[in-house]
């Protein structure tokens, strides 16, 4: 069990060694974009206050958050969660809010939210764990039945590889659910790559263009879609934008 390994430092769980290549420059980014919160701040997400400067964003996060909570309430036997690159972890503790029965573990790589998650969150029925998937034995092997990356998938590079590993900490039925990120068509990939690689420059963080993956619809060939955002005309006639992003979900048999 998770809760047997590892050592603990300011409430996060170490299963694998700390390594600072990627979270440096990831939270500088992000503190310039607006995207780093302060503890009370979190404590209301997905609920973003008029000052934050992602406000219409986190608007949109709203949406995609409670209809994934909704489909969470309507599992009726307890279940145990992975959130795959939890940040503050905001909606590891939305997930875990939906039933005390279920057991949800935050795990990302980044240090300063995974601390700030556990001093927000505090729930018997939710963990934070650092935690380098590629770097586990097998420790989770068989331990979830869900498994969640909301937001977090573009920054791994090899999506089919990373679900193959994935599927491992499954049980029997296990599902993997991806939300609020992007997919494109193949022939979109290159354009998409340069705007994000342009944007980095631009923010003074190339490096991070080193850090940053664009997945193909293709991709997700085995994924089921469970929500498919509207047209731009449709959604123009809606008051609340909601996700421009798909909703996925893949079953093991
Ligand atoms: C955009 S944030 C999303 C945070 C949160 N899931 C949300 O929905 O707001 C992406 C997160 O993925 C994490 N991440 C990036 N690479 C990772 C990896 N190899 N393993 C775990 N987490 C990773 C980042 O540290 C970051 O916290």
């Amino acid at each position: 069990m998770i809760e047997d390994i590892g050592s603990i430092a300011n409430g996060v769980s170490y299963l694998t060694p700390r390594m600072d290549f990627f979270s440096n420059a990831y939270i500088a980014l992000r503190q310039k974009e607006g995207r780093i919160l302060n503890d009370d701040e979190v404590a209301k997400l997905p609920i973003a206050s008029q000052a934050n400067p992602n406000k219409k964003e986190w608007g949109m996060r709203e949406q995609s958050s409670s209809r994934f909570l909704k489909y969470l309430n309507g599992i009726d036997k307890p279940i145990t969660i992975l959130d795959i690159g939890c940040g503050n972890g905001w909606f590891s503790n939305a997930m875990a809010s939906v039933s005390s029965k279920n057991r949800v573990v935050g795990l990302d790589i980044n240090v300063s939210e995974l601390e700030q998650a556990t001093r927000v969150f505090k729930k018997d029925n939710l963990d934070f764990v650092y935690a380098n998937l590629f770097e586990l034995n097998d420790e989770f092997d068989s331990q979830f039945d869900l498994i969640v990356l909301n937001a977090s998938i573009q920054y791994f590079k090899d999506l089919i590889g990373l679900m193959k590993l994935i599927s491992r900490f499954l049980k029997p039925q296990g599902e993997i659910h991806i939300l609020d990120s992007p997919f494109y068509p193949a022939s979109d990939i290159e354009a998409a790559k340069n705007r994000s690689l342009q944007y980095y420059k631009n923010m003074g963080f190339p490096e991070m263009g080193d850090h940053y993956y664009h997945h193909s619809i293709e991709s997700i060939k085995d994924f089921e879609i469970l929500y498919r955002p509207k047209r731009k005309l449709a959604s123009l006639l809606h008051r609340r934008k909601d996700s421009p992003f798909l909703w996925v979900r893949y079953q093991t048999s």
